[in-house]
């Protein structure tokens, strides 16, 4: 706004006595306004802004163009030509008005039709293709495993990996001092109030499972299990296993070589066949390792069984009637047998594989060899 801005000097000022001048004058006015309003973008992010301003600038209150007209034009005008001033004002004020309006709309919906462009789904475009994973070979085996002994009657316990050396040894009548405890030298927790280890086998399920429940028991307890071993290319600090136990009043040493016949059958094949040879663990008597026929030359010999025709397959035997003591059940009705398998070690022989570490390394042009 200059000081040559008509609107801010009053008709006589402006030297306007008759209805002419005061139309001309409205007209010109219009003119500026339709100028200004060309000006308007519609869309954009200072849209909505601009028009705020241009809004402000012809409407405002205090210092809107129509303001100032009412206040130097209207008010002071001479009588006679006061009605033209008025009706020249209502015309102009509503012209703004409607074109103010008008131009508001449209910069809505512009607004809106660049929100929907930018949100529309194109739906001829490709999907982002997602690879779908597999069960990891050791999930596969332990649900092998698990298959099989569901089937004769087991049933699935879990047990805790962080174990009291009560559970992992003691009631397994493995003494302080025994020299079985050698072999399992394992991780203590540090800072625990009473000792508590990274359990070393799944057998103190055994204990945990026959504490908890009168026999009969028929179970199997899949699980991770932890060694102060070397890492090489068959031995890891942790590993899986699958333990079973079953006991009963009638258990004898043929139900648990019938058993494991049955097992060996199922895992490894109609034709595999079972040895068992003598062995100890403190919580089983006999003990034995039971052996199967070499799955890949059937029992001629060859490099992986050492030409031997026979491979190790797990530990087992028939349950001491001292581990009975542990959790009052009466040794002298009871009898039955308890396994506990390597499943990493079972993974790796019937996949073919021979180097532990592969199993946990998650490459996954490994890992899709095993779909
Ligand atoms: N717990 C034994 C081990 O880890 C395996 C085993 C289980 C042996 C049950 C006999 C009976 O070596």
């Amino acid at each position: 706004m200059t000081t040559s801005d008509p609107t801010t000097q009053t008709l006589t000022q402006l030297g306007k006595t008759n209805s002419d001048g005061v139309i001309a004058l409205f007209a010109d006015l219009r003119r500026r306004f339709e100028k200004e309003e060309a000006y308007q973008v519609l869309a954009g992010a200072s849209a909505f802004n601009q028009w705020q301003a241009l809004q402000l600038s012809w409407l405002g209150r205090k210092l809107g163009v129509l303001s100032r007209i009412k206040d130097n034009w209207l008010k002071p005008a001479p009588p006679d030509l006061r009605p033209v001033v008025g009706q020249e004002f209502q015309k102009l004020k509503a012209h703004v008005e409607a074109a103010l309006e008008e131009k508001r709309k449209e910069i809505e919906s512009a607004a809106e039709e660049s929100a929907a462009a930018r949100e529309k789904i194109d739906l001829s475009l490709p999907g982002v293709e997602r690879p779908i994973g597999s069960r990891h070979i050791i999930r596969q085996t332990f649900d092998e495993l698990i298959r099989i002994f569901l089937s004769i009657g087991f049933s699935v316990v879990e047990g805790p990996e962080i174990e009291t050396p009560y559970y992992n040894f003691e009631a397994l009548n493995i003494p302080e001092h025994h020299p079985a405890r050698d072999n399992m030298d394992t991780f203590y927790i540090e800072g625990a109030r009473t000792p508590h280890l990274l359990r070393t086998h799944t057998s103190p399920v055994q204990i945990r499972t026959m504490e908890k429940q009168p026999p009969p028991v028929r179970i199997v307890v899949p699980g991770k299990v932890y060694r102060r071993d070397n890492p090489d290319s068959t031995h890891g600090y942790m590993f899986h296993q699958i333990e079973g136990l079953a006991v009963d009043a009638d258990i004898t040493f043929c139900d648990f070589k019938g058993t494991v016949e049955y097992f060996v059958r199922e895992f490894l094949g109609p034709h595999a066949k079972t040895r068992l040879r003598p062995s100890y663990f403190p919580f089983t008597e006999p003990s034995a390792e039971v052996d199967a026929t070499c799955h890949i030359c059937g029992g001629s010999g060859c490099r992986v069984c050492k030409f031997s025709g026979w491979i190790e397959l797990f530990g087992a035997g028939m349950v001491d009637p001292a581990v009975y003591g542990f959790v009052n059940y009466d040794a002298a009705k009871l009898s039955g047998f308890a396994f506990g398998m390597g499943v990493d070690r079972l993974a790796m022989m019937k996949c073919g594989i021979s180097e532990l570490p592969l199993l946990y390394q998650n490459d996954v042009r490994f890992l899709r060899q095993f779909p």
